[in-house]
């Protein structure tokens, strides 16, 4: 297939350029910024862009690309640190800049037949963020747009066609930054639009099949997003040679298991082994309030109740995972790049390690968006593919204090208050994450002529791109109003709900 192929140098919006060309219908790869030319050339990409990093070209430390990749003839985009590695390697010259030009700017381009801008209009909204500059263009090259700051925010060598943008066309802020990606894959680098997911879907279901072969494969189904669309494809591959195991930690939300039961068993067929665990898991956590210790207790427990599922099921070789690409890309620890921080840190009773298995991880190519896309296609229901991320854990986290199964039943059905309304007023699949919190607080309050002595219920919602960061949602305040008053008088044991008002940093999205 047609791939574009990206060179990491350590940018916080690598995976950005990715996703962009995947929305142009192109297949693109990320790969380290020195990987060897050989290596590219062994992938024959339509084209290759060079990402933007937090480093300087005349940093002794700065990451740089193996020259080669320079003649291998193919079509080069280099975005903000790429442009000036670009100059930096062909000829020309980058100074630090007087002033650091970050945030919003103007385009201004100087030759209408520049073909990155091309069906683009005279003047851009562009968004910037880079210290040094270009002052002396390599052999070749042209500038053919101006930004407010420098002469040279967009270049090109039509020749060798290599081409150079200061700013960041493939962030939110320059609106018709997807245009000048588009005429990047499509007009410069010629490539068609092969990548649809109907197409995924083919090639997949024949890779599965060659993987899996007669054997017989287990997945861990957590009715989460991830978990539940890999179940989808490996079944349209493999059918009853696939068998997933579903745990009730007695920790989930109301409704959960019989959601997935019903979605997977009878309207998939799939062989679905479904554990009822909660005594199990309810009894272990007795008593326990430390929140790392409930963690370890619930990933061990469903380690072991996952084991004699497994075994139950028969001699299965494989095992499947949802693990998605931003997982598999490897990262570019590069001080100053915030992504390099970003680590799947919560992930307790994923993979159990001491079960001999070979791993089978369909979805290691797609984006979380294209997760979704490849959900709707092979036909699982809005309610699963659009869900709201939930922790492994499950209420437990959100419970502080001890877990009891009267303490679950009462966040049970005031998350689930929270849920209807949600979805009732159309907020629900709008925002990252809204549910109720159960506090190891009791105050008093008046119930019709008596008092009470009753629990705390807090509302969380917020709003986030990918869970690292999040700023808590400002819910209207008739919600809010009906929230309150249905958990109050629905909900027994609750006197009274709170709003939390933290955003991460600071504070986190969950409890704990
Ligand atoms: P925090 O609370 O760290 O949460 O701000 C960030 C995101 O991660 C989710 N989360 C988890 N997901 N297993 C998971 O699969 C876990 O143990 C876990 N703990 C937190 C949380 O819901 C939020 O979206």
């Amino acid at each position: 297939m047609e791939q574009i192929v990206i060179l990491d140098f350590g940018s916080q919006f690598t995976q950005v350029i990715a996703r962009r060309i995947r929305e142009c219908r192109v297949y693109s790869t990320i790969l380290r910024y020195d990987t060897p030319a050989s290596t590219l050339a062994a992938l024959a990409p339509k084209g290759l862009i060079l990402s933007g990093g937090p480093s300087s070209v005349y940093d002794p430390k700065a990451p740089l690309p193996d020259p080669g990749i320079f003649k291998l003839g193919v079509p080069i985009l280099g975005i903000c640190y790429g442009v000036q590695l670009l100059t930096h390697f062909l000829g020309g010259k980058v100074e630090p800049g007087q002033k650091r030009e970050y945030g919003k700017g103007t385009l201004t381009l100087k030759e209408s037949s520049a073909a990155l801008f091309a069906n683009l209009p005279d003047r851009l909204q562009i968004w910037n963020s880079h210290g040094d500059k270009l002052t002396r263009l390599p052999k070749g090259f042209r500038a053919v747009a101006a930004s407010d700051n420098s002469e040279f925010a967009a270049i090109e060598d039509t020749a060798r066609n290599f081409h150079g943008l200061q700013f960041h066309p493939e962030v939110a802020h320059t609106p018709r930054g997807r245009e000048i990606i588009s005429n990047f894959v499509h007009g410069i680098c010629g490539c068609g639009k092969e990548w649809t997911m109907r197409r995924f879907i083919d090639q997949a279901v024949e890779e599965i099949q060659a993987q899996i072969g007669g054997e017989r494969v287990i997945l861990g189904l957590s009715g989460g997003v991830d978990s539940s669309v890999a179940a989808a494809l490996l079944h349209k591959a493999v059918g009853k040679q696939l068998t997933c195991i579903f745990v009730n930690n007695g920790l989930l939300r109301a409704g959960e298991a019989e959601v997935v039961r019903e979605v997977f068993t009878r309207h998939f067929k799939i062989r679905l082994d479904y554990r009822n665990a909660s005594r199990l898991f309810l009894g272990r956590l007795k008593g326990v309030t430390d929140p790392e210790r409930k963690r370890k207790i619930i990933g061990k427990t469903f380690i072991k109740v996952f084991a004699s599922a497994a075994r139950h099921a028969g001699r299965a070789k494989f095992l499947a995972q949802g693990t998605l690409y931003p997982d598999v890309i490897e990262s570019v620890p590069i001080a100053g790049n915030p992504a390099a921080l970003i680590k799947s840190h919560h992930n307790v009773g994923g993979l159990p390690k001491n079960l001999k298995f070979l791993l089978t991880e369909p979805l290691k190519r797609l984006f979380k968006d294209e997760v979704r896309q490849l959900g709707l296609e092979l036909g699982l229901p809005e309610e699963i593919v659009f869900r709201q991320p939930f922790p492994g854990p499950g209420l437990a986290v959100r419970i502080l204090g001890a877990v009891t199964p009267a303490r679950c039943e009462i966040l049970r059905a005031a998350d689930s208050i929270v849920v209807k309304e949600m979805k009732a007023c159309g907020l629900y699949y709008k925002i990252w994450q809204s549910f109720a919190v159960l506090l190891p607080v009791r105050s008093v309050g008046v119930m019709g002529d008596e008092r009470t002595y009753e629990n705390t219920i807090v509302i969380r919602a917020v709003e986030s791109q990918d869970g690292m960061t999040a700023d808590w949602a400002k819910l209207p305040y008739d919600l809010l109003e009906r929230l309150s008053t249905r958990i109050i008088n629905e909900v027994k044991g609750v006197n009274r709900v709170c709003l939390d008002i933290s955003s991460k940093p600071p504070a986190t999205i969950e409890w704990e």
